[in-house]
This record gives structure tokens, sequence and C-alpha cells, in this order.
């Protein structure tokens, strides 16, 4: 009978052996190995790989000023259109989209915490649904999701609910509940309070974590760094692995690995299944 965990071990030692896998990845693979819950918060970076863009950076979407105006809270419902306008291709993008490597790895690791009676929670501030897609069991959305649409007002029956409608540049839909007011993306935009079911639930997580895995995000919205600053009153190790560092180093971060996602989270879980960190 083939021995699958064999050949994992060997794939594994063999990939570190090529890669040339530096300590300090080695170190977070032997913390990841030692660890029973584990939390991941992850960033629009996680999805690059997935053809999904960012929001800041070269090519980003908040690089038209009018698309940022755009998604604050004080500029609804006039704003509607042009939010359906960025939000109806981004839902027909992240409906064609696939997984990548970076979130098939956060699958295997959860597989292996579990496995030793653990867990590993996601915090995400992304709203592409493609770490439930990958497997991921416990996702917190943090900014909510495109993939679920809401009435705009909020004393309407309707409750939020699935959507997989993109509607054309210029088109707004209306509530199928109330037939008055308009839908909108059941999305958090800048000045919205966070939902607090998550953010409970994401401190919960944080409180029983070993490790925190902060991934594919530029830190640049308080969601991330009270994140970090809450894991960090917790005493929970934290890794930061992003493409490039940020431009205000967070003080509790306690280790960086910079690289593409899609590279480095596959080998860090390689690493940590073949138990090549420190004991
Ligand atoms: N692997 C890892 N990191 C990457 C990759 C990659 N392949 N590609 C890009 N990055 C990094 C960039 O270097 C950048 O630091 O991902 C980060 C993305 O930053 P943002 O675009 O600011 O995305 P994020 O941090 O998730 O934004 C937070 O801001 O506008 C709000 O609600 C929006 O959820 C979003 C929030």
């Amino acid at each position: 009978m083939t021995d699958y965990n064999a050949i994992d071990r060997l794939t594994a030692q063999l990939s570190r052996a090529q890669s040339g896998a530096s300590e300090r990845q080695a170190d977070v693979a032997g913390r990841l190995h030692r660890a029973r819950r584990v939390v991941v918060l992850s960033g629009a970076g996680i999805s690059v790989a997935s053809g999904i863009g960012t929001y800041r950076g070269a090519g980003g979407l908040w690089e038209n000023p009018e698309l940022l105006e755009a998604h604050q809270v004080e500029s609804l419902p006039d704003s509607l259109p042009i939010i359906w306008s960025v939000k109806g291709p981004m839902r027909a993008r992240a409906l064609a989209a696939r997984p990548n490597p970076a979130h098939m790895a956060l699958v295997k690791l959860e597989r292996q915490l579990v496995g030793r009676g653990g867990s590993l929670t996601i915090i995400t501030q992304n709203i592409d649904g493609l770490h439930q897609r990958a497997g991921n069991t416990e996702v917190l959305e943090m900014h909510g999701s495109m993939m679920r649409s809401r009435c705009y007002d909020r004393m309407c029956a309707l409750k939020p609910f699935e959507d997989t409608y993109a509607p054309p540049a210029g088109e707004v839909p209306i509530c199928p509940r109330c037939q008055v007011q308009p839908l909108r993306p059941d999305v958090v935009l800048f000045g919205e309070a966070l939902p607090w079911s998550v953010i409970s639930a994401a401190e919960s997580a944080l409180h029983q974590a070993e490790v925190l895995l902060v991934v594919g995000t530029s830190g640049a919205v308080s969601s991330a760094t009270t994140t970090i600053d809450s894991a960090a009153a917790y005493g929970v190790y934290c890794v930061l692995i992003n493409k490039e560092p940020w431009d205000h180093p967070h003080p509790h971060v306690n280790e960086t690995l910079l690289g593409p996602a899609e590279e480095v989270l596959p080998r860090l879980v390689f690493l940590a299944d073949a138990q090549a960190g420190p004991a």
C-alpha cells in the first residue's frame, strides 16, 4: 500500500533542501508544528495569485480617489451606482477565481491542527469567499462578503442573502422584499462598524492561540493592527508573511517572512508537516 505520509515527508525534505528554506522559515514551521491553536489574519495579498487585485499600491483599487470616496459610509446612498460598478465585476471575478496554493496550504494546516486536537481560525479582511471555497471551516469575515447582498434600509425584513448576481455597469438592483429600496453589497464600508459577532469570535480565537500568521495585508486599516495588538496582549507569537515590508513596522510583529504568500505558506506548512522545525 502506498505510504502517502512517507511521500509527504520526503517531498517536504526535498522541498526544503531545494528551495533553501531559511532558518527563520524553519523556526516558524517549528512553531506551527508545536502549536495546537493557530489564527490567520488574511488580506488582499493572499488572493493576488487567484487573479484578485489589492486595494493599495500600484494598480490598487484605492488609487482612484473617486472609488475611495464612494466607499465611505457618508457617501451612501448616492454612491451605490459606483459601489455596484466596482463590486459587480469583483463578484464576477471572485466567482470565476480559484483558490491558490496559499489558500490550499491553510486547508492543509487546518487538517494538521485538527488531527492533533487543535484548530485553525481564519480572520479575513477579504470579501471574496476563497477561504471557504478552498475548504477551511472556521472563517470569520471581518469586512463582510461581496457574495451577499442586503437591503439598504436596515428596517427592511430582508436578511442578508447569498447573491451571485453581478449587475452590469449603471444598474443598482432593487430589494426583492420591499421592492422600493436599493440593495447594497453586504460589506463593511469605511466608517461602518465591524460586525460584533465576528470581533467577539476573533477575540476568543486569539485568546487561545499560540501563533498568529498575518498574511498579505498592508496593515493600513485598524482591523489588522488591532488584531495584532490583541494577539500580543494574549502572548501570541505573531508572524507577518507579506510580499513587501510594511511602511510602518508594527511593534508586536515578532517575525517577518517576505515573499509571495502562495510560495511562503505552502513551504511553511510542508516543513511543519515534516516536523522539520526545531523541536
Ligand atoms: N503575497 C503576499 N502579499 C502580497 C502579495 C502576495 N502574492 N501580493 C501583494 N501582497 C501584499 C502587498 O504588498 C500589500 O502589502 O498584500 C498587501 C495588500 O494590501 P491592501 O491592498 O491594503 O489590502 P488589505 O491590507 O487586505 O486591505 C485591508 O482595506 O480598503 C480596505 O476593506 C478593504 O479589506 C480591505 C482593507
